[in-house]
């Protein structure tokens, strides 16, 4: 459950914005990413067609990412930015400067991404899973501290009206053939209570449809990426922290 944060900070209730979708779209994050070096390592050289379909994931996963960073700063940290400057002013440097970190390995990620996905080789693939592997390290350590000390602020701080907007921007992100993959994905692992909240607002033969479609397209797509339908989730991956990257990547 993802009702407050691990020192009880509150993420939902009374008088508050309820914040805890965050925690659903960053464990999609943690899970899809931090399995991605062993997707490209499974990967044989020089098989094209395999070499594509990983990277595509990759690749979405990549600017998904992206677009979640760039609305996040958008609509949410400037409006933090300007209603509680004094709370945020011990974290501005470590959040900017981790966001900083990110996006410099995201950008390295896109382009060996793209020289994998032309070559197919096996070393190309190793110096992605390695990037991969250090973006994560980077990536979780910013959502951990997003999640523990900027949710409970957004959850006082920012309108109802301003997360409606953060979520529908967040969806427009998703390709819309990839919709009930997505949401199919959320459902893995995510808070069905939140979950649940987040289907309410759909008319009810899609609210009946979405989580059995969804659920059906994800075990497929794990399946293809992954190697299992059940994939491991966000909470049974160990990234190495930064800094500490090694040659193995991520383990289980
Ligand atoms: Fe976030």
């Amino acid at each position: 459950m993802t009702s407050q944060t691990a020192d009880g900070r509150q993420l939902h209730g009374p008088g508050l914005t309820d914040v805890r979708m965050m925690k659903v779209v960053h464990d999609n994050f943690r899970r899809e990413l931090g399995l991605s070096p062993e997707a490209v390592r499974r990967t044989a050289g020089g098989d094209q067609r395999r070499t594509r379909e990983v990277a595509d994931h990759v690749g979405l996963f990549l600017a998904l990412l992206h677009h979640h960073h760039t609305i996040e700063d958008d609509l949410l940290w400037a409006a933090l930015l300007e209603r509680v400057p004094q709370e945020l002013a011990p974290l501005v440097h470590v959040m900017e400067s981790q966001h900083e970190t990110v996006a410099g390995l995201l950008e390295q990620s896109n382009a060996t991404l793209d020289t994998w996905r032309s070559t197919a080789a096996t070393s190309d693939g190793e110096a992605l899973a390695r990037v991969l592997t250090e973006l994560c390290s980077a990536l979780f350590e910013h959502l951990q501290a997003e999640e523990t000390h900027l949710l409970p602020l957004m959850a006082r701080h920012i309108t109802t009206a301003e997360w409606a907007e953060f979520t529908v921007q967040g969806m427009s992100s998703i390709p819309r053939r990839k919709m009930s993959l997505g949401f199919g994905m959320m459902l893995y692992e995510g808070d069905p209570e939140v979950l649940g909240l987040e289907l309410a607002n759909l008319p009810a033969p899609v609210r009946r449809l979405l989580p059995i479609i969804g659920r059906r397209s994800f075990r497929r797509y794990a399946r293809r990426i992954h190697g299992t339908s059940t994939p491991r989730r966000s909470t049974d991956l160990v990234i190495p922290a930064a800094n500490h990257v090694t040659d193995q990547g991520v383990s289980s």
